[in-house]
Parts: structure tokens; sequence; C-alpha cells
């Protein structure tokens, strides 16, 4: 998808999008429109029932009196309606409706809320960002589909005054969805073709972006003592990888000394079996996104450093292929993390929170970062506590806490913090060594928390689960259904709004 900005002419060929206010109060393009055509679109308006009420549509073809083959009116509601969230979701509501419709190009009118050209730029670019969000399409294995099921739409021409200001706004909105889409690729290839050796070489094309990439073999993650992670692995023929990028995007200080990095771990679980502690066969196929957490880090880093954030930012994938095999772990086993903590290995399956012990005491003895996230799709308990609209949120500091609820409000992917204590954590409390893998029956999202807890210290931490918001059944209007890529937008709007120089 292509999105290009310019400043207001009239369109009087192809295909044009114009907002109506309720009522059906005609923005001025509309009105140019109207006159244009003699007054048939008005017309058009009173044959049907659009009232312009908001995200109301309507589609008049081959408009009388004019050579326009389509315009699409687009229900802006009350003009307090449509703030800067409403017009990124018309965007991807108008791609969605465009998409197959037949014409490649599209021009799209933006006058700014009640006529008011100041607000246009940042109502365009978020406006383009929406349609560029919504076109994602994961396609690149089907060989057969029919050229009419594919979108025609390859492009947006979007008029607004003040265009200038709007193209540069877009410009860095477009690497975070450069970032967004490379997370949705990630989560969407199959698992034979995507696995830990395959992932972690994915991540160095992130070099070019001036993104320093390290890829940890196996060897490697053995000499530091990743015992809970390589257990998770070792029943797989794949081997484990761990992935560490650093962007410095910060400012030297005047004293030379590089600022205080933060931090974003995630969870990359190319494909859940369960191990020992088999899944059921029914939805297993679910489990190649169980490395979702570690494509939000990943797509994470790209947006950071496409858009040249101003900050030092670490990004640490934890990456394994959890199977049962002759050398699979057992349920049973008692294996040392790299932070000399054992861990009795009660279920196979209870693998995440494995990976992420050594993942998180890597970042934080190594970096020693301003905060940690981690992300992961951790438990099938967040999905029966919050459903698929909202991630858990768990962490150990209230500031963190905040900022990331309020972060993700504003970017609509929404977290609900969930409680953690001492009587909570002693549910992993074990006879055979420090900690064992799973807790009672009760609270398994808030155990799995705990576990993670007991790996970073003192360090400002949380932790999303991510299991109910990777992978969505449905479409959205900036989200087809798929990939969600939950987390990028999320995490990109925490770190500028709060920790950029
Ligand atoms: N990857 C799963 C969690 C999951 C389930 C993610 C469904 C997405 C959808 C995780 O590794 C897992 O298997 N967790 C177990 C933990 C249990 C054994 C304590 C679970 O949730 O059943
Ligand atoms: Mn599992
Ligand atoms: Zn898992």
């Amino acid at each position: 998808m292509k999105i290009s900005f310019s400043n207001p002419a009239a369109v009087t060929s192809g295909v044009v999008v114009v907002g109506v206010n309720e009522g059906n109060k005609l923005s001025s393009s509309a009105a140019g429109i109207d006159k244009a055509s003699g007054g048939s679109l008005m017309r058009a308006i009173k044959a049907s029932t659009f009232k312009g009420k908001k995200g109301q549509q309507l589609s008049i073809m081959t408009l009388a009196g004019t050579k326009l083959d389509r315009v699409l009116l687009l229900g802006l509601g009350k003009p307090t309606d449509m703030g800067l969230t409403g017009a990124l979701n018309a965007g991807g509501a108008v791609y969605a409706a465009l998409a197959k419709a037949g014409a490649a190009t599209v021009a799209v009118c933006i006058d700014g809320i009640d006529g008011d050209t100041k607000t246009a730029p940042d109502l365009a670019s978020e406006f383009g960002y929406g349609a560029r969000l919504r076109s994602y399409r994961f396609d690149k294995y089907r060989t057969k589909e029919k050229a009419e099921d594919k979108p025609t739409l390859k492009a947006f021409k979007i008029l607004c005054p003040n265009s200038g200001k709007a193209r540069t706004a877009f410009a860095s909105k477009n690497q975070v969805a450069d970032g967004v889409f490379l997370t949705r690729d990630l989560v969407s290839e199959p698992p034979n073709i995507l696995y830990p050796d395959t992932l972690a070489k994915r991540t160095k094309e992130l070099a070019k972006l001036g993104i320093k990439v390290e890829i940890m073999t196996e060897t490697q993650m053995k000499k530091l003592g990743m015992g809970a992670l390589l257990g998770v692995g070792q029943g797989s023929i794949r081997e484990s990888r761990m992935v560490v990028m650093q962007w410095n995007g910060a400012p030297k200080s005047k004293s030379g000394k590089a600022e205080t990095p933060i931090a974003f771990v995630g969870k990359g679980v190319t494909f859940d079996t369960g191990g020992i502690s088999l899944k059921p066969a029914a939805g297993m196929e679910d489990m190649k996104w169980d490395m979702g957490g570690s494509a939000v880090v990943i797509g994470l880093m790209k947006a950071l450093a496409g858009r040249k954030a101003k900050t030092n930012v670490v990004g640490v994938v934890g990456l394994v292929e959890n199977m049962p095999g002759g050398n699979a772990q057992r349920p049973g086993d008692i294996v040392t993390a790299m932070d000399g903590q054992t861990i009795e290995v009660l279920n196979t399956d209870a693998e995440g929170r494995l990976v992420l012990a050594d993942a998180l005491h890597y970042t934080n003895t190594r970096f020693k970062p301003k905060f940690m996230v981690n992300l992961a799709t951790l438990t099938g308990a967040i999905i029966v506590s919050l459903g698929n609209e909202y991630a858990g949120l768990f962490s150990n500091n209230d500031q963190l806490s905040e900022r990331l609820a309020t972060s993700g409000l504003a970017v609509d992917e929404k977290v609900w913090r969930m409680p953690m204590n001492d009587a909570y954590d002693k549910m992993i409390n074990c006879d055979a060594a420090d900690m064992k893998n799973i807790g009672g029956r009760g609270a398994g999202s808030i155990t799995a928390a705990q576990f993670l807890q007991r790996f970073v210290g003192k360090t400002p931490w949380a932790h999303l689960d991510i299991a109910g918001v990777t992978w969505s059944g449905k479409d959205a209007p900036v989200v087809p259904k798929g990939g969600t890529a939950f987390g990028v937008r999320l995490l990109d709007r925490l770190v500028a709004d709060h920790y950029e120089k």
C-alpha cells in the first residue's frame, strides 16, 4: 500500500472518498462534488438511509453529472466524534471497503474537524496509517488464488491542507507499520519454515537499520548455564537460540557516558507441542504463534530503529521448539537456571516461563536496564480471565504499570493489571528444588507471573501475557484477522511518550 499526500485539488475522475457529518452536513470537499454534480450527490444521499453517522458509509457509482467512477461517503458523526483514533479507524475501514472494489488508486479528501484546516494534517496521517495497517495480508503460500479474490487497491492519494506536515508525520508512523508487518509475518509463518535458527536469521535484516544483532548458539548458552531454556529445547532436533538486539539512538551525554537502556524480552517458542506433557491434537496448530512475544520484540526493534527513536533499547528473545522425543525433558526433571536457582519441571507444557527465566536474568545482569518488559503467550488461563480483549499485565512497579495501561488505551491495545503477592508466590514453592514450574489448580496466569518475578531481581519489570490477543479470528478496523502484532504499537507509544530524549 502506497500512501501519498498532496494539497487539496478538485477530484473529477476515478474514486474519491469524502466526509459527511451527522445530519448530512457535507464537508467542503463533499459540497464541492455535490455542486459539480448539480446536486446529484445530495439526491443520492436522500434516496438512502445514510445520515452521516460515525462509521456509516455510502458508495455511489458513476455519480450523475460527473466523470467520477465512485464516491464513497464516510460518516464522520458529530464534529467532536472524529478524533485521531476515529481517523485511524476510518482509514482502516475505508481500506477494507475499497480493497477489492476494482480501483487501484483512490483519492481521499480530508478537510479537518468542522472544516478547521489546522487539524487536517494529523487526521490525514492517522487515516493513512490506519489504511496501511489494515492492508496487511499474509498470502505468500497461496499459489492458486484467483485475481478477482485479491485486493485491487494499491494506493491512497490523500488530499489535505498543509500536506507536507501530514507527509512528515506519516513517515514515522509508516516505520512503525513496517515493524507491525514484520511481527505479523513472523507469527504467520508455519513452524516447519520458522524455527529457532531461521527465526534468529530473520533478525539479521535489522542490522541494515543500525541495530546490533548477536545470535547465541546452544554451545554459548550452555557456557552461560542457561539450563532452564536449554531443557525446553532439548527434545527438538532444532537447536535453540537466543538473539540480542541493541538500538542505541540516545544522544551521548556530555560526560560521554551511554544512556542506560530499556529492555524488552520475548518468549519465542516456535512450536509448543507441550513436550512430554503433550497437548491435545485439537487446535495444536495454534501453537505456531507461541513465538508471538519474540515477534513483538523483533518488530518493535524494527519500528524504533526505523523511526530513529532517540533512546537506547535492548531486545532479547529466547527461541526454542518444545517437542516430545527421546531426548525430551521429563516431568520430574530438575534444571538449574543461569542464576543458579533450581526448578522442578512438573509439566513440560509450562515451558515459556523456563525460557523467560534465563532470558530475563541474562538481560538484567548484562544490561542493568532501567526496566524490563517481557511479552509472552504464556498461559491459556489468561484467556479464561480476559478473553481476547485485554492482555494481562503483571508488574512489580506501579509507575511502569500505569504507563503501560495509558499507552495501551491510546493505541487500543489494552492491558489489565492482575494481582501479584507472596501468597501466590508460595504456590510455586517446592520440596525437591527451589521452585516448581506450575502452581496449584487456580490462578494459573498469576503463578506463572510469580515464577518470572523470581528472575528479575529488583529491576522495575512488567510481564504482558498476550496469549489471548496475539492471534485474532475476526477483522478489526486496523487489524485484519490473523496475527495482530499486539504490543508493537503499545510499546512504541510507551517509548515515545516517556523514554526519548
Ligand atoms: N503456550 C501455552 C499457552 C497458550 C495457550 C497460549 C493457548 C496461547 C493459547 C503455554 O506454554 C502453556 O502450554 N501453558 C499451560 C500452562 C499449564 C501447563 C500450567 C496452559 O496454559 O495450559
Ligand atoms: Mn506450553
Ligand atoms: Zn507455550
